[in-house]
């Protein structure tokens, strides 16, 4: 089976990705909306073919109608996979909102997406999810938190969860100490997620 994988940075579950690479399935392609991202360069050593697919030629086409923007970048990044017709694709670390404009075509395709978010069902939906759950844990709110894999929807972190893994949260623990333990869990759950969900669709 074949994946084609989201990016927007340093590509660190891309690289779980890469490394465990196998008969489950292979990734045959990489999208980043970000050409300054590292997870580029990870993608070409690795042999992987890669597109940027960026916002800004999409505002400058649309400079009388900023709105028009991201709907026509998110229709044609849904042309995009729909030519490459990978079995899944995977949002990992992607940090753009995919609206109906992108999702539409691609269930109507038959191309399922999963998407790695830092943080439990609900709890911290959105960005800077692990700097959020750090400060309620300070302020005595919670007492754990995690990263999951999820089918994506128009919801924002709301899909179906595949996989939750939970990590207890330690007293006196630096933000980065916490985000460290956390991504070490996101590059084994984002492989998992990932085996599960061809599994699940086929
Ligand atoms: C991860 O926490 C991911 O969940 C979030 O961005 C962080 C970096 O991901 N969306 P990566 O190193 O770019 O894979």
């Amino acid at each position: 089976p074949s994946i084609l994988v989201l990016i927007s940075g340093s590509g660190s579950n891309l690289q779980a990705l890469i490394d465990n690479q196998g008969s489950d399935y292979k990734i045959t392609h990489v999208i980043s909306n970000k050409k300054a991202a590292y997870g580029l360069e990870r993608a070409a050593k690795a042999s992987i073919s890669t597109t940027v697919h960026n916002i800004v030629p999409y505002k400058k086409k649309h400079l009388e109608d900023a709105t028009a923007a991201r709907p026509d970048f998110d229709r044609e990044l849904a042309e995009k996979i729909k030519k490459l017709n990978p079995d899944l694709v995977v949002c990992a670390g992607w940090m753009h909102i995919l609206s109906s404009e992108c999702l539409r075509p691609l269930r109507e395709a038959g191309i399922p997406l999963i998407n790695l978010h830092p943080a439990l069902p609900g709890a911290f939906d959105g960005a800077h999810a692990i700097d959020r759950a750090y400060d309620a844990f300070q302020k005595g709110e919670i007492t754990k938190t995690g990263c999951m894999i999820h089918w994506v929807i128009e919801e924002v972190d709301r899909g179906e969860p595949l996989l939750i893994k939970e990590i207890e949260m330690k007293e006196g623990e630096s933000l980065e100490d916490l985000e460290n333990r956390i991504h070490s869990v996101e590059h084994v759950a984002i492989v998992e997620g990932t085996k599960l969900a061809l599994a699940k669709k086929t």
